[in-house]
């Protein structure tokens, strides 16, 4: 295609041009021949951007008659748009002209063209113009990242950049480095997670933060006991264990070989000496486990150990029983009826012991002390006696009651009752009913347990008759009466 093309500008007559050109292919039709360096811009948000046109095939009068426009700005001089004119620079001469536009946004984006002022021109502007991109920057972080793995972030632009910046990396606020749209992690450690933003160097422009997030197993896993230091019997305990893992993880508690809890603590309550042992946590996630080394749990408890069975007169021994080993070796405090004793070792000696030391004895070390415990010392029976009920004169025809009492531990079991040498009862109580005359006597008691025997004194017994004795001049009983009515009718001579 030819065209033919003949613009006349009003310049002095001294500069004044005729210009024909035949061009195939380069000038629009019917517009002018303008040439823009560069014809594509992306740009970062906020920078300032700067357009170039050339006249190809004219030169203008002045620069002062050039200007830029674009749609946005209907077409007008960007200079009269409120929009952009405290943005907008121009600079220029006779064979170009310059546009400087501060502070682009998305906004601007857009197709600027320059112009003439000139309304010959009007309408006949076809030129392909300057297409402006307006880009902000954005981190790209891949969507799941584990430990080890090689991971790249790349700082974003929507459209790709006239002239490749220096881009600046931060994390959490902290400069990184400088480099290219690329930051290579390789391998990723748990240590680079965190939130992630790229700039361009020399522009205020920043990505918003991003958050990397490093995925991995469980590590560097511990156990902690509260209430640390000694732990006594009755009192509550609480285990916790904590563990790095990313998701957090699952607490498992193993005790010896079998999973007793779950949960990052684990409390016993009123613990007791069947608590003692190993305690282990393992915490895992998804990525991995874990297995805290064992703690050992002592529970601490005092007990005052007494031989099964104390015969009065034995050397015995109370040992005051710790259930884990001291590391030092303490101070102990005896207590008798909640009395302390002299006695500073773990064994307390009753060398021989007596009944009286039938008491409450407790022992106690390091701020603690043991339950009580009731010494039982036996012993065969003391101070046996014998009691008639009812005292006073017995009078033959009434009930008499012997009663024998005696102190023994155990308390006696068996009791035998003697008239003389020969065995006539046995009970606690003997009794004998419309007593007479031949029941006078002397009565003992024989009282035994286990661990011994003994005979009360003798009681003796005399039972009065009422009867009038008629006695033979040789001081034998003769005559038995039993009663001075009954005299006449029964009269008995008992001739001995
Ligand atoms: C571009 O920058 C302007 C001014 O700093 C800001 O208001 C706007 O939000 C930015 N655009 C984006 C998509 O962040
Ligand atoms: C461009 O932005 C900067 C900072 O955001 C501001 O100080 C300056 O006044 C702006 N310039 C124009 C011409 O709007
Ligand atoms: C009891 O201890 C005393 C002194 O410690 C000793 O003389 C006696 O032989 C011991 N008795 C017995 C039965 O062991
Ligand atoms: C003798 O003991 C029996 C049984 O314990 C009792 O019933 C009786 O009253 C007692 N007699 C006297 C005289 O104490």
């Amino acid at each position: 295609m030819t065209v033919a093309l003949l613009i006349s500008l009003r310049m002095s007559l001294t500069v004044s041009l005729l210009v024909l050109i035949f061009i195939s292919g380069v000038v629009a039709q019917d517009g002018w021949a303008v040439h823009y360096n560069p014809k594509y811009i992306c740009a970062l948000n906020g920078s300032t951007v700067t357009m170039k046109c050339m006249y190809r095939y004219l030169v203008i009068d002045s620069s002062q008659n050039s200007f830029w426009s674009t749609i946005r700005s209907s077409d007008e001089d960007l200079l009269n748009d409120p929009y952009y004119r405290d943005r907008v620079q121009y600079h220029g001469d006779q064979q170009q002209s310059t546009l400087r536009l501060m502070n682009v946004t998305e906004k601007d984006q857009s197709t600027y063209h320059c112009r003439y002022k000139d309304d010959r021109f009007r309408g006949r502007y076809r030129d392909r113009g300057v297409d402006l991109s307006v880009t902000d920057l954005q981190v790209e972080v891949p969507e799941r990242v584990i430990e080890g793995d090689k991971v790249t972030l790349t700082c974003k632009t929507t459209c790709s950049l006239t002239v490749q910046p220096t881009f600046t990396w931060y994390r959490n606020g902290r400069y990184l480095s400088s480099s290219t749209d690329q930051l290579h992690l390789q391998p990723v450690s748990r240590k680079d997670a965190g939130r992630y933003r790229c700039a361009v160097l020399g522009q205020d422009l920043r990505s918003p933060e991003v958050t990397l997030n490093v995925r991995y197993g469980p590590k560097s896993i511990s156990v902690s006991i509260s209430p640390s230091g000694k732990i006594v019997e009755g009192s509550s305990v609480t285990l916790t264990c904590s563990s790095d893992a990313n998701p957090p993880v699952e607490y498992n508690w193993i005790k010896g070989t079998t999973i007793v809890g779950k949960g990052k603590t684990y409390t016993m309550k009123e613990i007791s000496s069947v608590d003692s042992g190993q305690y282990k946590c393992r915490s895992s996630n998804e990525h991995g486990e874990k297995l805290s080394e064992a703690l050992t749990l002592n529970v601490l408890y005092l007990q005052v150990e007494v031989p099964e069975r104390v015969i009065e007169g034995d050397n015995v021994t109370l040992t005051c029983k710790t259930t884990c080993s001291l590391t030092v070796t303490p101070t102990f405090t005896w207590y008798r009826n909640g009395r302390s004793l002299s006695s500073s070792t773990d064994q307390l000696h009753l060398q021989p012991v007596s009944r009286e030391d039938a008491d409450r004895y407790r022992c106690g070390v390091l701020g603690l002390t043991s339950p009580e415990v009731i010494l039982n010392v036996r012993y065969g029976p003391k101070s046996v006696s014998v009691s008639i009920s009812p005292s006073g004169e017995i009078v033959e025809g009434s009930s008499v009651n012997l009663t024998c009492s005696s102190d023994a531990n155990p308390p006696v079991q068996n009791y035998n009752w003697f008239k003389g040498t020969s065995l006539v009862g046995k009970g606690e109580t003997y009794t004998m009913k419309k007593i007479s005359s031949v029941d006078s006597g002397e009565y003992k008691c024989k009282s035994s347990n286990e661990h011994g025997v003994k005979y009360s004194t003798a009681l003796s017994l005399d039972v009065l008759c009422e009867c009038l004795c008629l006695c033979s001049p040789t001081g034998r009983i003769l005559t038995l009466i039993k009663t001075i009515q009954s005299l006449e009718d029964h009269s008995h001579i008992l001739l001995n």
